[in-house]
């Protein structure tokens, strides 16, 4: 405490860097032995057992469901996901250049315009809102994709599951079997992690009580940056940059000296590689042996190795990003889609760390340390 009785300031941590500013039950990330846990439930586990909608679930109410309790939630889900033609009219007004990420936030903000607004002490605005976003958010992805190409975009279709629906929505044909449930996977692998950027945006913004759709609108912001969800999308840019294996050591040797940041490397928690590279990669691999190689994975194991050399002793690995974008494109999704397919499987995360917030609320408002100038006297515009 100082004299006045006020709170002592904490000492300034750049980026919050180890400064819990929550606590929650949601998810553990163990970054020293590199093991990730949701509600307690290890995500290898859950990438090779369960599906994006029970893990979603489990993210937001804490328990696994029951078989009906399932049922009903994918019930629910499928409902719900058609969108307004208000919103489809609105997105094709948009230019068709503009990143899916801008259009991603853009419409789920305007989902707000059409549910009451607080509701928040009515526990049936929660689950509705719940559904409507996790049902809402891939049809707007694929929407926005097929309008820039100048197509009206194409309706759900129910007798779908979520994955196989969303890959059908953005393709126009129903995808293989294999190809769904690695795409599935993906989206339990991306689903929540603590509290990233994005997460405590949507923290943040759920703090003053304003409506989900912001709260996701706010996270769908955040999670565009390239230090963040957008490195997916980079990494491929790097790797076609690098151009072939021989170029990895003179590449990546220019990199470090130059202080560039490897996309899809390093990590604020993980100083191993992330759990989520590792299974990404096997899922990559799997996709290789049923629909053919891609030599742009070749490059990214000697990239990974070259690395490890180099930065491995910075306790700098591959992270979720890394091996991501190489599945997406081995499912032929464009590569600016990768980090809207992220925001989607990210939102059952960020939904259930808004829940979690509401239920032990208090508006964020940290401190500062004041560095700037004090006691400056007016000078009329002739005298400066
Ligand atoms: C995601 O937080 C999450 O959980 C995020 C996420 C999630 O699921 O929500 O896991 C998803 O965002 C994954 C990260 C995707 N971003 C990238 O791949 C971009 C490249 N990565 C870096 O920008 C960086 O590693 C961050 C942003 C991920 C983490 O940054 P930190 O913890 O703030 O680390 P830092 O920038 O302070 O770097 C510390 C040191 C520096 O060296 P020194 O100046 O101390 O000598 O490590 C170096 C950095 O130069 N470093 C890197 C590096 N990452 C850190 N050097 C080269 N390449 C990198 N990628």
């Amino acid at each position: 405490m100082t004299a006045s009785g006020a709170q002592a300031p904490s000492p300034f941590r750049p980026g919050l860097e180890g400064v819990p500013a929550t606590q929650s039950s949601i998810c553990d990330i163990d970054g020293q032995r590199g093991v990730l846990t949701y509600r307690g439930f290890r995500v290898d586990e859950l990438a090779a057992q369960s599906t994006f909608l029970e893990t979603a679930y489990l993210l937001i109410w804490g328990e696994l469901p029951t078989a009906e309790e399932l049922r009903e939630f994918e019930q629910e889900v499928q409902m719900h996901r058609r969108v307004s033609f208000r919103i489809r009219d609105m997105m094709k007004c948009f230019p068709s250049g503009g990143h899916p990420m801008d259009a991603l936030q853009s419409s789920a903000a305007s989902l707000g315009l059409f549910y009451s607004r607080r509701a928040l002490d009515n526990p049936e605005y929660i689950v509705s809102a719940v559904v409507r976003l996790i049902a809402k958010i891939p049809t707007m992805v694929a929407a926005f994709q097929l309008i820039r190409k100048g197509q009206d975009p194409i309706q759900p279709r129910d007798d779908l599951a979520y994955a196989s629906n969303f890959l059908y929505m953005l393709t126009e044909r129903e995808p293989d079997p294999l190809a769904a449930r690695i795409f599935d996977a993906c989206l339990i692998l991306h689903a929540e992690h603590s509290l990233n950027a994005s997460t405590f945006s949507a923290r943040v913004t759920a703090s003053t009580l304003t409506d989900p759709y912001a709260v996701v609108a706010s996270a769908v912001g955040t999670l565009a940056g390239p230090l963040h969800g957008g490195a997916n999308e980079d990494v491929l840019e790097m790797l076609e940059s690098i151009g072939s294996e021989d170029q990895v050591e003179p590449w990546l040797d220019r990199a470090i000296a130059e202080k560039r940041k490897i996309m899809g490397f390093g990590h604020r928690e993980y100083k191993v590689k992330d759990p989520r590279a590792v299974i990404l990669q096997k899922l990559a691999e799997q996709l290789f042996d049923a629909f053919g190689h891609d030599p742009m994975y070749d490059l990214a194991r000697k990239l990974e190795a070259v690395a490890a050399e180099r930065l491995g002793p910075k306790g700098i690995y591959p992270n979720v990003d890394f091996y991501s974008g190489l599945v997406y494109r081995k499912l032929g999704i464009p590569e600016d889609l990768f980090t809207p397919i992220f925001a989607i499987a990210r939102t059952a995360g960020w939904l259930a760390h808004w829940k979690e917030q509401l239920g032990a609320n208090r508006i964020y408002r940290p401190s500062q340390i004041y560095t700037g100038p004090a006691g400056r006297d007016w000078q009329p515009i002739g005298a400066r």
